[in-house]
């Protein structure tokens, strides 16, 4: 077992019915910008993703399209694994729940829980939503607009009598809200984290945790006619990946409690509830946080297949760039709010922030330094303090300030605090006018441009988790080797060697320049 620190982080896992769509995209891309910011950061990491594929939902959705359950589980699937590469997204594993190594886990985790009597047979009758794959009590049931019966979350119920297995959640209403108590960042955001105190304090009744009516799901152990219930069957995934039931196993011993379950809001009961409590019935270590996010907007509404409302994450990509998009979701939408996505804003982001900001100030810097300094790292004189503060600021003291972001999941207010330092910099550039000292003052020009390729350097490597294409492009015209690229090499320690050769320069962020007026933008706002 290493002795570095380590960090593993989960995605849900997805359900296999639905086409991947930029919210799916949206949750993976903010786990593998934590990941690759942990690893740079000399963490041991575990990414880890996959898909939700038992269950009526699923089994329904099979049915409904005329194909065989297993067929389409295999064909989603791959949809969502080849969605998680093309969005940039560098994860470790990919767990699908027909997997034998999950029955395992699963069977083992049910029998644990059994045996020490939280489980028990009975019979449920009450509501279910198939869309939600979760049971309702009438008192959370509300009326649509037909004024049919609808779960909050606007789901179809049917009302299910079945033989069923219990778990003995309300056993564990008191230990739930004593872990809330003395681990108050175990839901973040803070508001979420009272939500789910006052449902647990509003009272926990057992929960069914098995099915009998249809047969895709894993077998419960000793009780062949029930299948587990989906959500204990997913959960369980999060262990499975580690080698459970075997504690002993490199990974299990590793990386087991997760840092950081990432969630959206919309499951996070699940996670913050029932995963903990079963965990606890199990005598498992519990994780150690649930972040739950918002909702992608897209004309008003949370994006899905039901409202015809969804934008495609390929169809982003191929129009605005894959950088571009990663660096858009988490810089537009504070992490953890619902926000509104759309061609105008992105549009805005892209020209501003990325064409602008950064990648004028590459482009100017790189170009002065290639027609005056003989196209290599420039040879600096003394440092004036506006040179070393500009330095400092891209340095160590702005990792800290982006770590204690990350450290909370507030993407937005890590770009922010580095997108500052870029603002710093263009106004540097300006008052220092290296242009100008060229025949007055050479050796003063050469200060000016080095710091300014060393604070280009620092933001490249504080950047790359984010942008890690545009990034090691910008890396890579600074001549940075790919073995100095860490967050270790930020500091002093690591500065540009001068007289270094630079390739020449070639802009990193190209200005989005609007289509064909008849071609309608891909996110529709
Ligand atoms: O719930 N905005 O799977 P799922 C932001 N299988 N995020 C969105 C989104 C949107 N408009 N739409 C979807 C399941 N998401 C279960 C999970 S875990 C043990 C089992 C993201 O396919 C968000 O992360 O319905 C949300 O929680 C997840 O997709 C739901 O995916
Ligand atoms: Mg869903």
């Amino acid at each position: 077992m290493s002795s570095q620190p380590h960090f593993y982080v989960t995605t849900p896992i997805y359900y296999v019915n639905d086409r991947p769509h930029i919210g799916h995209a949206y949750t993976t891309i903010a786990c593998d910008v934590l990941a690759r910011f942990k690893r740079l950061d000399g963490f041991d990491v575990h990414f880890l993703t996959g898909t939700d594929e038992h269950g009526q939902k699923v089994q329904k959705s099979a049915a409904a399209a005329g194909v065989d359950t297993r067929a389409l589980t295999d064909r989603v699937s791959r949809n969502f694994r080849d969605l998680a590469d093309a969005m940039g997204c560098a994860i470790d594993d990919f767990i699908r729940t027909t997997e034998d190594r999950h029955y395992a886990a699963c069977r083992a985790l049910w029998q644990r829980m059994m045996a020490r009597g939280h489980l028990y047979a009975g019979s449920y009758a009450g509501w279910y939503s198939v869309r939600d794959e979760a049971f309702y009590d009438e008192s959370e049931l509300t009326t649509d607009a037909a004024g049919a019966r609808v779960a909050p979350s606007g789901a179809e119920v049917a009302w299910v009598e079945e033989p069923s297995y219990f778990f003995r959640l309300s056993a564990f209403q008191e230990r739930l809200l004593e872990h809330y108590e003395r681990h108050p960042d175990f839901v973040l955001p803070e508001g979420r984290m009272n939500e789910v105190a006052s449902f647990v304090r509003g009272g926990l009744k057992d929960l069914s945790v098995s099915r009998t009516s249809f047969d895709w799901g894993i077998p419960v152990p000793d009780d062949p006619d029930h299948v587990m219930y989906v959500w204990l069957d997913a959960l369980t995934n999060y262990i499975t990946a580690l080698g459970y039931p075997d504690e002993e196993a490199a990974l299990y011993r590793q990386f087991w409690p997760a840092d950081l379950h990432m969630v959206g809001k919309d499951i996070l009961r699940f996670h913050a509830v029932y995963w903990p409590a079963f965990l606890m019935a199990a005598e498992l270590p519990l994780p150690r946080r649930v972040f739950a996010h918002g909702w992608l907007l897209n004309r008003g509404q949370k994006m899905s297949k039901s409202l015809g409302n969804v934008v495609s994450p390929y169809d982003l990509k191929d129009r605005y760039g894959l950088d571009q998009t990663r660096y858009y979701l988490l810089r537009e939408v504070p992490f953890g709010s619902d926000g509104y996505i759309g061609h105008d804003s992105l549009v805005q982001r892209i020209n501003s922030d990325l064409a602008n900001d950064l990648g004028n100030l590459a482009q100017r810097v790189l170009s002065m330094v290639k027609r005056n300094c003989q196209a290599s790292v420039p040879a600096p004189g003394a440092f004036d303090p506006a040179d070393t503060g500009l330095m400092a600021a891209a340095g160590p003291a702005l990792l800290a300030t982006v770590r204690e972001a990350l450290d909370r999941q507030a993407f937005h207010r890590a770009l922010e605090a580095i997108w500052s330092v870029i603002g710093d910099a263009n106004r540097y550039v300006d008052e220092q006018a290296p242009w100008a000292l060229r025949k007055t003052d050479p050796d003063r020009m050469a200060t000016v441009l080095y710091a300014l390729c060393e604070t280009l350097r620092r933001l490249g490597i504080l950047l790359q988790p984010v942008m890690p294409d545009a990034m090691d492009r910008l890396l890579g015209l600074l001549s940075v080797p790919a073995a100095t690229r860490r967050f270790a090499d930020l500091g002093d320690e690591g500065r540009l060697e001068s007289g270094t050769a630079l390739p020449p320069p070639v802009g990193i962020f190209p200005r989005y320049v609007e289509a064909d007026a008849d071609d309608p933008p891909a996110a529709g706002a």
